[in-house]
């Protein structure tokens, strides 16, 4: 009996052990290498970056709460373990408009195994800078948060604030997972486009809430597998997958998944938009699926005369194939007339398009309607406005 109880606790007592080495951890507070409250902390950061950077053991980065200034920083990899970033506090950037030599307000770069979390807020400070800089995006005002090359990651519960620029942008990044990102801006905001993801696979976006200037998400060439889900939008412009052929040598995009999402006040629902005369480029298994829209400019939306501000040869055919697309239970209001418009390219017409269960009606007088063109979908279950009712 007592041998098989000390046997128990032995047991036990290797299990305790076993656990907590699994999940021993490094802990480098910012204010230990001289971070204080209201000052820039670049230097206290980047050091303890690098001491966490260097542990054998898991490590976390801890910027406690308070706020703390600071100005652009890289936090580089690879590290020799998982490192996590906690942001408790607020960090503010500078209210000038320097940047990385990535071009960000801070670059988390080259990492496997990385966490971002805390509750803590990221205030970009853009006020001063928007429209400083044209309509376009230019690299010479940075966004507040840049992922490049990060390999399983997760980022949750953090705030992005008034970006100068994109909010966040993904870049060369494989399984990395977004849940409860809170991302606000203006709606008058030029380019703070909430987060958006170009040559990479593997991304989720769960849970958030984006309220910006441009685009809610915005997906761009070379995105594969990427799914977003539980996110309301709004104000911006809603979630794209695009633009595409504006340039050489774009990737494919392949698999997306939008689902159970909610727009509200956007100036556009889902779209997929890419450029006349563009380079050959392809997008294909896309679905939208599950969504609300309240009060959204076009809510569905393919469009592939997408030429703002006339920078191209609108007559010349868009060369990007667009295949296997589908739009299913989408409802609610649209604040323009148009709430379906398919416009595919003469040159190329869209492949593989699938509406099913839509209701939206427009918000004014009349009924709502939709356009298309160089497109045939399949129809199924009840459509409104019918699908097709006209030619764009
Ligand atoms: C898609 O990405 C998820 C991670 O987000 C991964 O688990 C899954 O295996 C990927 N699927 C494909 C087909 O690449
Ligand atoms: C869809 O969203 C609703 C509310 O926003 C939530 O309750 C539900 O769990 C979500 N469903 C899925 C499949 O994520
Ligand atoms: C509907 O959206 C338009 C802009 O697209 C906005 O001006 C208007 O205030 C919105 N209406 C409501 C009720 O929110
Ligand atoms: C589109 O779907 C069809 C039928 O399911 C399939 O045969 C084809 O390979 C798909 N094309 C692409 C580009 O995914």
């Amino acid at each position: 009996m007592m041998k098989g109880m000390a046997k128990f606790v032995v047991a036990k007592l290797v299990l305790v052990l076993l656990v907590s080495t699994t999940r021993a951890l490094s802990v480098f507070d910012v204010t230990k290498e001289g971070a204080k409250i209201g000052s820039d902390i670049n230097q206290a950061l980047t050091s303890s970056w690098s001491k966490a950077c260097a542990s054998t053991i898991p490590s976390k980065v801890l910027i406690p709460k308070g706020i703390f200034l600071l100005s652009p920083v890289t936090l580089e990899g690879p590290c020799k373990a998982a490192i996590e970033v906690e942001v408790q506090g607020t960090v503010k950037a500078l209210t000038n408009s320097k940047v990385t030599k990535e071009g960000s307000w801070i670059t988390f770069q080259r990492i496997e195994h990385f966490t971002l979390s805390g509750g803590g807020t990221f205030d970009g400070q853009g006020a001063k800078t928007w429209g400083t800089c044209g309509n376009n995006f230019c690299k010479t005002l940075p966004i507040n948060i840049r992922f490049d090359f990060i390999i399983k990651g997760l980022v949750h519960n953090i705030k992005s604030l008034n970006s100068k620029q994109f909010h966040i942008n993904v870049l060369g990044c494989n399984d990395l997972t977004f849940q409860r990102v809170n991302i606000i801006a203006p709606a008058d905001s030029p380019n703070t486009d909430g987060i958006h993801i170009g040559r990479s696979s593997g991304i989720n976006i769960i849970d958030s809430n984006i309220g910006t200037g441009d685009d809610c998400v915005s997906i761009g060439d070379g995105s594969k597998n990427i799914s977003v889900t539980n996110v309301k939008c709004g104000p911006g412009h809603g979630i794209s997958i695009g633009s595409l052929g504006k340039f050489e040598k774009e990737e494919p995009v392949l698999g997306i998944t939008v689902k159970n999402c909610t727009l509200t006040n956007t100036d556009n629902g889902v779209r997929i938009k890419t450029w006349p005369a563009s380079t050959v480029n392809s997008a294909s298994m896309i679905h939208f699926e599950n969504i609300i829209m309240n009060n959204v400019s076009n809510p569905i939306l393919i469009d592939q005369v997408y030429c703002p501000w006339n920078q191209c040869n609108a007559k010349v055919p868009s060369r990007v194939k667009l295949s296997n697309i589908s739009f299913k239970r989408i409802r609610g209001t649209s604040s323009t007339p148009v709430a379906m418009k398919l416009v595919c390219s003469s040159g190329m017409p869209c492949q593989g398009v699938e509406v099913a269960d839509i209701q939206l009606k427009y918000l004014g007088k009349e009924p709502a309607k939709s356009e298309c063109s160089n497109v045939k979908p399949m129809i199924s279950g009840v459509v409104n406005p019918p699908a097709c009712s006209s030619k764009a």
